[in-house]
């Protein structure tokens, strides 16, 4: 019998929505004028506008911090992939990695702990929708073919989001959905319902990606039980067979990887670190995120005091998983500017934008401390490094696409 395949057989319907090749096509760019420099940061955007800037050294040279709506800025990054000023070390053009953080449609207008406006989270409903299409339509353009972009949102928003994602990604580029158990925030005794203690990361890619399997360090004490040593001293623990072959099973003796019980089953011993008193096991993470805590109980030294910010754990997971060293990570909602601050620790180039004054200058400020941030690996020590610097631009005005000769 013959299968028949109706590509797209279903599509998103809803008031406002743009086609595709318009959102791309007339999205007017933006054209960035550079800001003053700000006194210790160094910065070299001057008064020229990003095109000049870039064009001068042919490539991304320098990270941007850039303020302005992100849909126009969008497009201005766009321009600059397809005149080839957007590469990553192994020349692939545009960004290798992008996180956002939107607003969730929550209704909130949201302030820091001075009390300083921050942002409005407003939107709702088709507009909310078409707000976030516009912008993912243009980020997947901007980014390189192996590229990756995780969206961040929560139970009210994530299950549109994802019918968004996959007609403007395709659902064949769906990775995962990242449940963020961030942990309890106290559920009341008289609650009525489960808590809710987690947030959702969309991941999708653009043709392909970048994979950095990452690890979880489990420290157990030796002689626990489920941990045994063979007889030269190096201690294991043992898992079923599974799904491993005869084949390969042969293969794990010769490298002495099995062990059979008393009953005669075979299982499969994986061999620990030791560390003292401990023994170290290196886990695989998976989809299920639940060994970092969320913003509420991020230290004093990293709290920048902006609404929703969130923690540099989460974001080094992701920058180390998805890019390489050397290649572009965008944040087109960057609040308080994690993923900018994450992606300057870990040797990437970055571009931030956010729409809001006191984004940037929360940016600017953090960029500008960051040798007395936390160290990733080690948050008992300082990063100790000064920021390599980034040219900061804003939005000036916006060049509105010519219409196109019919003739
Ligand atoms: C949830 S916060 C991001 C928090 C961030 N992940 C962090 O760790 O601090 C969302 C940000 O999106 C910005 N924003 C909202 N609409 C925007 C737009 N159209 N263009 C650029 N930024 C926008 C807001 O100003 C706000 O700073």
């Amino acid at each position: 019998m013959a299968v028949i395949i109706i590509p797209n057989a279903y599509s998103l319907a809803y008031e406002g929505k743009e086609p595709e090749k318009a959102v791309i096509e007339k999205t007017p760019a933006a054209v960035l004028k550079g800001t003053l420099e700000r006194p210790g940061m160094p910065s070299h955007a001057g008064a020229r506008e990003l095109r000049g800037a870039l064009l001068r050294r042919g490539n991304l040279a320098r990270n941007l911090l850039i303020r302005g709506d992100n849909l126009p800025v969008l497009k201005t990054l766009l321009n600059e992939k397809n005149s080839g000023r957007l590469k990553n070390p192994d020349n692939a053009p545009g960004v290798r990695l992008i996180y956002i953080d939107p607003p969730f449609s929550t209704k909130l207008k949201f302030k820091n702990k001075k009390n300083e406006d921050a942002y409005v989270d407003v939107l709702t409903g088709s507009a909310f929708m078409e707000f976030l299409r516009r912008r993912l339509i243009l980020m997947r353009e901007v980014m390189s073919e192996r590229g990756a972009i995780y969206v961040h949102l929560d139970w009210k928003k994530a299950h549109c989001v994802k019918t968004v994602m996959d007609e403007v990604f395709g659902p064949e580029n769906f990775l995962n959905d990242i449940i963020w158990s961030y942990g309890g925030r106290g559920a009341k005794a008289t609650a009525s319902q489960f808590s809710r203690n987690h947030d959702i990361i969309l991941l999708y890619q653009k043709k392909g990606r970048v994979f950095n399997r990452q690890f979880i360090e489990k420290r157990i004490l030796k002689g626990g039980p489920g941990y045994s040593q063979d007889p030269s001293g190096r201690w294991f623990k043992t898992a079923p067979k599974g799904d491993y072959t005869d084949k390969s099973i042969a293969g794990l003796e010769r490298q002495n990887r099995v062990y059979r019980t008393k009953n005669g089953n075979v299982r499969v011993k994986y061999f620990l670190r030791e560390d003292g008193i401990y023994l170290v096991e290196d886990k695989l993470v998976g989809d299920v995120w639940d060994d970092i805590p969320d913003g509420m109980h991020l230290s004093s030294v990293e709290k920048t005091g902006y609404p929703t910010q969130k923690p540099e754990a989460l974001l080094a997971r992701i920058i180390r998983a998805s890019s390489n060293p050397g290649d572009i990570v965008l944040d087109a909602f960057a609040g308080s500017g994690t993923t900018l601050s994450v992606a300057e620790k870990l040797g990437r180039r970055w571009i931030g934008i956010d729409s809001g004054a006191l984004s940037i200058k929360t940016i600017g400020k953090r960029l500008g401390s960051i040798a007395a941030s936390k160290d990733l690996d080690d948050p008992k020590k300082r990063y100790a490094r000064e920021c390599s610097g980034f040219d900061e631009y804003a939005v000036d005005f916006c060049h509105t696409p010519k219409a196109r000769n019919k003739g």
